[in-house]
């Protein structure tokens, strides 16, 4: 008869080896590694001539505080769910000189998708 010690031994080298084993359980631990590589985004400015607005909520009647520059890339801290333009409801969320504005998704490139940006 095996002693008890020596199962419970095992037990928990089995456990031990399977946590990190990485199809061990694809689905959860695929979400928890997309999740934590969400950061700040640097991304272009792009569907407009000019300059796009950043609003000071993420809605189309909030005031206009910056206009981001076509063609530059811009750090974006997050994203924030507001008013659709052209079919896009994500706001992109930047502080600049200590001020925090929105820009509509529609306008940022695919570094700002919601893939790679955190929720705010
Ligand atoms: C996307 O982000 C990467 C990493 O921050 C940056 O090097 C690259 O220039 C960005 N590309 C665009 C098109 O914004
Ligand atoms: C909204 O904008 C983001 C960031 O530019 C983009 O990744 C996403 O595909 C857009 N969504 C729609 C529905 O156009």
């Amino acid at each position: 008869m095996v002693p008890l010690t020596l199962i419970l031994a095992l037990a928990t080298a089995t456990s031990t080896l399977a946590a990190p084993t990485p199809d061990s359980s694809p689905s959860t631990s695929d979400t928890t590694t997309l999740e934590a590589r969400k950061s700040a985004q640097s991304c272009k400015i792009i569907n407009v001539d000019h300059y796009v607005n950043c609003r000071y909520q993420p809605s189309l009647d909030a005031g206009e505080i910056f206009g981001l520059k076509h063609g530059t890339e811009y750090v974006f801290a997050c994203k924030a769910k507001g008013d659709c333009y052209s079919g896009n409801c994500s706001w992109d969320q930047i502080t600049l000189y200590g001020t925090t504005c929105y820009v509509n998704g529609y306008f940022t490139d695919s570094n700002c998708s919601s893939e790679k940006l955190p929720a705010c």
